[in-house]
């Protein structure tokens, strides 16, 4: 069996261009958590964070992994958050094996400072936001078979490392 690859990490890490980069090179298909919320609800992520709230979002989120971790041969994109419910960990490393995209807050901050569409971050001091969320996620994020440093990285970088883990297993 060919293991999915299951992309984790603070939003802004780059889970999403590094999928689709992987899923051009590899020739497998990519699997978003964040889209298939989206699609199962009809409504944009902000939306459904300001009718129905956070936790109404991860309990979307957690059905959507609960099917989306049986496929396989996929690359799996994870909201930041996914990795929050230890079930949803445990369910995607049956068959996949995960990489932490980590980046550092400052980094991160300057990837995601134009961007709107992340109600987290939608606050007064989002630089502050991310510090105490990513020091707060690290540990769930450590659980990964692998942690990718992208500070610095280009893209195709980050590829490349994580095409050489799958290969070397
Ligand atoms: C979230 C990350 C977002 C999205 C939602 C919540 C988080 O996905 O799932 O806004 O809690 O970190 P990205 O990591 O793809 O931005």
């Amino acid at each position: 069996m060919n293991k999915n690859i299951v992309l984790i990490g603070f939003m802004g890490s780059g889970k999403s261009v590094v999928s689709k980069r992987l899923s051009s090179r590899l020739k497998r298909k990519v699997v978003s958590t964040d889209e298939s919320v989206v699609r199962m609800e009809q409504k944009s992520i902000p939306e459904i964070f300001s009718d129905s709230g956070e936790d109404h979002f991860r309990q979307c989120e957690k059905k959507v992994i609960a099917d989306i971790a049986r496929e396989e041969n996929v690359i799996i994109d994870c909201g930041g958050g996914v990795v929050l419910d230890p079930e949803n960990l445990a369910k995607l490393k049956e068959k996949g094996t995960l990489f932490y995209l980590a980046a550092n807050p400052e980094i991160l901050y300057q990837r995601v400072k134009k961007q709107s569409h992340r109600p987290l971050l939608n606050c007064d001091n989002p630089k502050e936001k991310i510090e105490e969320l990513l020091t707060k996620r690290e540990p769930c994020y450590k659980q990964a078979d692998h942690i990718i440093d992208t500070n610095g990285k280009s893209v195709a970088q980050v590829c490349k490392e994580i095409v050489a883990k799958m290969t070397q297993k």
